[in-house]
């Protein structure tokens, strides 16, 4: 890995051993992009690429030089007005009531490793010869604001990090309306858009299209992340599939309102733009003040979506996720949301914990319910004090009795919500983000504290602390039930309230970060309604996330899929529960409820303490298989080999990074007759090696007892079951919603 300046060309060559990012400072200042892809060898001089015809009705920067156009060169980090005309990544408006800037490189650094982002979440490094840094300094002198680029370039993971930051040297204050993280300018637009969309319960299925001339976004001004967007897109060449050809994909580190944006212009240039989202967004910036944007991550794969994702779940699995559960195996969890609801006391807790306990259950949540006069959703949320009603000695008491029964022991909290039934509503009603003298919309009962305002975060920080530290508490569940409406804070003043958004998010982290300290040996797992959150921005403080809340096996194929795409297995939450289910009552058998589960964090949501005897032996097999393989399903290299979106067949695997075992699930929708044989595909292992497979559901359902790796890999691991044929024999036929694990093991 290596950053190369070259003083005469002006050129920057970012590279390591599979990609290279070339760009240049263009004569005016501004910086030039030349190449973002494949590595390719250094030479010299790459200017040849800063292709800048004279063309007919641009405009020029200089009297009589035809040649340079904004509008016509691909840049880096472009401003609007001056010959640009397509949509910048900065917007500052200046005193004087203009936007327009004139930003000129001053410098540069070059240095091993990486900074870290003031009160924002960042990938960072370990150790110094992780990564390079790239840091360039602009600066618009008649304003005197800086600008400072920022480019990291990782050794061992196809990435490259950035970020900008502005700085006000000048006497006059600006608001800057628009600060994008990242700009790339691509020389064609022969891509196709991927991204992830969806809704409450159906969080992020995988969409695609063609990207045209025109603007085509997706964006999010829910004030969070949200499910219907998250902030990752990637551009594929039409003929990428899952193990072969290009993609690029983009991803925000960021848990706000964001835009990600393709710009194809009429020359075929596609302008790629990520951050935060400028609408409903500006900054007032004094004097010596500084405003950092969010980190931006680029990931290259020539090797198809597959290559793409692992290098994605590589540098937010090591390199994002921090502390000590970064690498610690997850525990296996009972939650009772599902199970009680808000109707639970110590009785019915601690029978579901000794039942769950049994089975080999490691950790007990207590979900939504246990505090104030929370017994509905109406009511209690702001009171973190034990609601003594339910639990006789309150959550202190009964963790330590959860503590006795040898299980760890985990709390739900949703600390950015306030109900209006609530004691803290009644002293501070000014506390909620809202605008004096108009409604104030609704949503889930409840509303959104203005943790823009430190008092309120100190305020809840407090009383977390005070319960966490009192009771024995080893993780805990963060959850956000509403979006953000009447974003507004009475604590600022007028021309600060397009901060709000981006200061509630800051305060999110700041809380996030004070706890962690606090507490750094608490596992968080963040939620929002299910995975409406779900970005790389809370992995930084909460190395898991609730994926969705729906638990439906069939429907959660789609949903882990899609995840998968940027998230590691480890960051997943991923539960088994009853049937009917609960958001579809929808009726699959137990296996196949665990065998989507075991890809991610698993757990249960039920109440175990009412299952039949047949179900209780079935879940502790269950456990006891997840607990020997959970190395595997929480930090093996993970691969989709058949999409949910596509197929009624459902296949994905997971290899340990030796290649010598490997675990593939496999799932069939709905039952077919007389159907062809079937053989899948499998990736990742190792051709010489000789592998045992066995099939954990169906034992004596296998072709063949052993394979080698170019066998399983080439000809594919046959897969036919009583559906090709029939059956005369009396053995097992096979069903909707039917599936299995097959376990491949080098003695
Ligand atoms: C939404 C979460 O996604 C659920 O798991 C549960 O914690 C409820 N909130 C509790 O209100």
């Amino acid at each position: 890995m290596s950053i190369n300046f070259n003083n005469k060309t002006k050129e920057f060559h970012l590279s390591n051993n599979n990609i290279s990012y070339i760009i240049k400072i263009l004569r005016n200042g501004q910086i030039g992009q030349l190449y973002f892809g494949k590595k390719i060898k250094h030479k010299e001089s790459y200017s040849y690429l800063l292709e800048s015809k004279s063309r007919p009705m641009a405009q020029y920067l200089y009297e009589n030089d035809f040649s340079f156009s904004l509008d016509h060169i691909k840049q880096e980090f472009p401003s609007y007005g001056t010959t640009d005309h397509r949509y910048p990544a900065f917007e500052i408006k200046q005193e004087n009531g203009s936007t327009i800037t004139e930003f000129e490189y001053i410098s540069h650094k070059i240095f091993k490793g990486k900074k870290k982002l003031v009160g924002l979440p960042a990938v960072y490094v370990e150790n110094e010869d992780e990564a390079t840094t790239l840091e360039i300094f602009l600066k618009d002198k008649m304003i005197e604001i800086e600008l400072v680029l920022s480019y990291t370039i990782f050794e061992k993971y196809d990435v490259v990090a950035r970020n900008a930051q502005f700085i006000n040297k000048g006497e006059n204050s600006v608001d800057i309306t628009r600060a994008l993280s990242l700009n790339l300018d691509l020389p064609d637009y022969d891509y196709e858009l991927l991204q992830l969309s969806g809704a409450w319960s159906r969080e992020r299925y995988i969409k695609t299209r063609k990207l045209e001339m025109g603007i085509q976004a997706i964006s999010s001004t829910k004030g969070i992340s949200s499910n219907d967007q998250n902030p990752f897109i990637a551009l594929k060449r039409p003929e990428t599939t899952e193990t072969l050809g290009e993609v690029i994909g983009f991803s925000l580190i960021y848990s706000g309102n964001f835009l990600a944006q393709v710009e194809v212009d009429t020359y075929d240039v596609a302008r790629v733009s990520l951050g935060i989202n400028p609408f409903g967004f500006t900054w007032h910036l004094e004097n010596n003040e500084r405003f950092q944007t969010p980190e931006a991550i680029i990931v290259y794969s020539d090797s198809g979506l597959n290559k793409m994702s692992q290098t994605f779940h590589n540098i937010f699995g090591k390199r994002l996720v921090r502390g000590e559960w970064r690498d610690k195996f997850r525990p296996i969890l009972i939650n009772n949301w599902e199970g009680t609801y808000f109707d639970f006391n110590d009785e019915k807790i601690l029978n579901i914990a000794k039942a769950a306990h049994k089975m080999g259950v490691e950790l007990f949540v207590l979900d939504d319910g246990w505090f104030g006069t929370r017994n509905d959703d109406k009511q209690g949320l702001g009171d973190w004090v034990s609601n003594k009603n339910k639990l006789k000695n309150g959550v202190e008491g009964l963790s330590h009795e959860i503590d006795k029964i040898g299980m760890k022991f985990g709390l739900w909290f949703e600390p950015e919500m306030v109900n209006k039934n609530s004691e803290l509503f009644k002293r501070h009603p000014e506390w909620i983000l809202h605008v004096p003298q108009r409604n104030q919309s609704h949503g889930r009962n409840q509303f959104v504290l203005d943790y823009s305002r430190r008092e309120v975060i100190d305020y809840i920080y407090d009383m977390m602390f005070k319960i966490i530290k009192n009771s024995k508490i080893s993780y805990i569940k963060w959850d956000m039930n509403r979006y953000i409406t009447e974003c507004y804070s009475v604590a600022y003043p007028p021309q600060r309230q397009g901060e709000i958004f981006h200061r509630y998010i800051l305060g999110v982290y700041d809380l996030y970060e004070r706890l962690i300290k606090a507490f750094p040996n608490i596992l968080f797992e963040s939620c929002s309604s299910g995975g409406a959150r779900f970005d790389p921005g809370m992995l930084y403080y909460a190395p898991q996330c609730w994926t969705s809340d729906d638990t439906d096996a069939i429907e959660r194929l789609k949903i882990q899929y899609g995840t998968s795409l940027v998230y590691p297995l480890s960051t997943m939450g991923a539960h088994v529960s009853v049937v009917p289910n609960h958001q579809l009552q929808r009726i699959t058998p137990l296996e196949t409820r665990a065998g989507v589960a075991y890809f991610g964090n698993f757990g249960y949501e039920l109440d175990m303490s009412k299952l039949t005897e047949e179900e209780n032996k079935k879940i502790k097999i269950q456990i006891d298989f997840y607990k020997k393989y959970r190395h595997i399903f929480q930090y093996g290299i993970f691969y989709r080999l058949l999409d949910p979106f596509k197929n009624n067949i459902v296949s994905w695997m997971v290899v340990t990074e030796d290649r010598r075992t490997a675990i593939v699930g496999y799932y069939k929708i709905l039952n077919d007759v007389n159907c062809a044989y079937r053989r899948i595909k499998l990736q990742g292992l190792d051709p010489d090696l000789k592998y045992e497979i066995s099939n954990l559901n169906y034992p004596e359902e296998i072709a063949t007892k052993y394979c080698y790796g170019d066998e399983l890999m080439n000809i594919g691991l046959i897969t036919t079951d009583s559906s090709s044929g029939q059956v005369l024999d009396g053995s097992r036929v096979s069903h909707d919603f039917d599936s299995t694990i097959y376990i491949l093991k080098v003695e």
